[in-house]
């Protein structure tokens, strides 16, 4: 037996909290019974449960890491046809990125239908680390990239200090690959964080995501993350 807005939840309908409010605007049914009671439990092998009349699926929960090629949109639909992320894993079960990457950043991104461990790892007071690979515009020099370590003022507010190492310069052509960690999650932030120290991003790609990396995959390929990064992440979340 489980909690009803846990099983809502791992079905991928929504998130627990959110549940727990279709619970209580009565919209959650088990055997045909109206349950407005949150944290009644029930059985999804045994009880029928329906939120707003449609049956919950017993949905295997399925996990998966992706190379996201630049050029893809991140979102689980696009209005102008574009090519998603969701094309390029196994269509056998509704599933949706944790999280997201710019239309032209590359990289990790974790695919799921488990709301529940999606929510947990996407909440801002979760501290995943990210790992982005930068090449940026300019030579940077020690002095700029710490005002990145230390946290720099954007129009949302300052960011939380950032782990920053140069991997190489090209003096010729006046670039500089930069490996950034953050563990926020803000829109554009890597661009937005070398924008404000006047080097602009050419190119991002995300390389790793907490325990994960893209070890062994080319841009476009997927893997199954296995039971222990799950349970992993779930406990770096929790932490
Ligand atoms: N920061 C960005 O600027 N873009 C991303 O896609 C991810 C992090």
């Amino acid at each position: 037996m489980e909690r009803l807005q846990k099983l809502i939840a791992q079905a991928g309908i929504t998130s627990r909290r959110k549940a727990e409010k279709l619970i209580e605007e009565g919209r959650v049914y088990v055997n045909g019974n109206q349950v407005k009671e949150v944290g009644a439990k029930a059985d999804l092998q045994t009880d029928e449960i329906s939120v707003d009349g449609v049956p919950l699926q017993k949905e295997e929960p399925v996990y998966y890491l992706l190379y996201k090629p630049s050029g893809v949109i991140s979102s689980a639909g696009d209005d102008k046809g574009r090519k998603t992320v969701i094309d390029l894993v196994p269509g056998e079960f509704r599933v949706f990125p944790v999280g997201r990457l710019d239309f032209d950043t590359s990289g990790l991104i974790v695919l799921t239908n488990d709301g529940e461990f999606a929510n947990l790892l996407m909440h801002p007071k979760y501290r995943i680390h990210k790992t982005y690979i930068a090449k940026v515009k300019g030579l940077p020099l020690r002095e700029d990239l710490k005002k990145l370590d230390r946290g720099i003022v954007l129009e949302d507010g300052k960011t939380a200090p950032a782990k920053t190492k140069v991997i190489k310069t090209d003096k010729r052509k006046g670039t500089a690959v930069v490996e950034i960690t953050i563990h926020e999650g803000r829109n554009r932030q890597v661009r937005r964080m070398f924008d404000a120290i006047g080097f602009p991003v050419m190119k991002l790609k995300r390389e790793r995501y907490g325990i994960l990396d893209l070890k062994g995959l080319n841009a476009g390929d997927w893997r199954e993350l296995k039971p222990h990064e799950v349970k992993t992440l779930r406990e770096i979340a929790e932490k």
